[in-house]
């Protein structure tokens, strides 16, 4: 009986920081009272115990990727990670943090506004912009990203040339783009990452498809978006 009770007690150790403050809270939840997930737990604590406990969450389903942080040593989504009885929780790794769990995400963003992640078609046409089948499926694995950083944050080159190297996740979306059949703009997407420093700091380490909460594999569409370079430019 008490050995039953006892597993429903979690410890959590989670990074705080405040205006460059850092400290590390030690919180005991009782899971019975919380729910299964760790977004559950933090949710607990701020309106229970510390409610200036600072993170981002949205869906709590595993699709707005707000909630990406590095739980027990990797980067997981919490809504996505089951409470385990004891866990360490910190930002994303390797990023300007806002406050507590909540990193600068600016960077992140303005690199995948450059890769311009939208439809650029110049035929002027009236009728339907018709995609195979076939064509439709080059997409999978990629349109899914939720974009939460997960796989970038994993990432050593990202760590070290975050203000240069695009990183997994936007190599990715750029690749989505490049491979949508209905783009008429492959030949400047290709060349906008064919770059030293924006691509080919990827060393293909695969921390990125370890790590992708989805089951994506950022690793293996760069792969890809190299040979395509080296196919179409060289
Ligand atoms: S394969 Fe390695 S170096 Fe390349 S993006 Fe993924 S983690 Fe980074
Ligand atoms: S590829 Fe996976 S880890 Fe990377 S941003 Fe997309 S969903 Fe997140
Ligand atoms: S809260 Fe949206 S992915 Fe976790």
């Amino acid at each position: 009986m008490n050995f039953i009770r006892k597993n429903h007690f979690s410890t959590i150790n989670i990074y705080r920081n405040n205006k460059n403050k850092v400290r590390i809270d030690k919180f005991s939840i009782n899971k019975e009272e919380t729910g299964t997930m760790v977004l559950d737990a933090l949710i607990h604590i701020k309106n229970n115990i510390d409610k200036s406990l600072g993170f981002r969450r949205s869906c709590r389903e595993g699709i707005c990727g707000s909630c990406a942080m590095n739980i027990n040593g990797k980067n997981k989504l919490a809504c996505l990670t089951p409470i385990e009885n004891k866990m360490s929780i910190y930002p994303l790794p390797h990023m300007p943090i806002i406050r507590d769990l909540i990193p600068d995400m600016k960077n992140f963003y303005k690199q995948y506004k450059e890769i311009k992640p939208w439809l650029q078609n110049n035929k002027t046409t009236l009728s339907e912009n018709y995609q195979s089948i076939q064509d439709r499926k080059k997409l999978d694995g990629m349109y899914e990203c939720i974009l939460c950083a997960c796989c970038s944050t994993s990432c050593p080159s990202y760590w070290w040339n975050s203000d240069k190297y695009l990183g997994p996740a936007v190599l990715m979306q750029a690749y989505r783009w490049i491979a949508d059949s209905r783009d008429t703009n492959t030949k400047e997407r290709l060349e906008f990452v064919n770059d030293a420093m924006k691509l080919y700091k990827c060393k293909t380490i695969m921390n990125c498809t370890n790590t992708c909460p989805k089951g994506l594999n950022p690793g293996k569409a760069i792969g890809e978006l190299k040979l395509k370079i080296e196919n179409e430019l060289h």
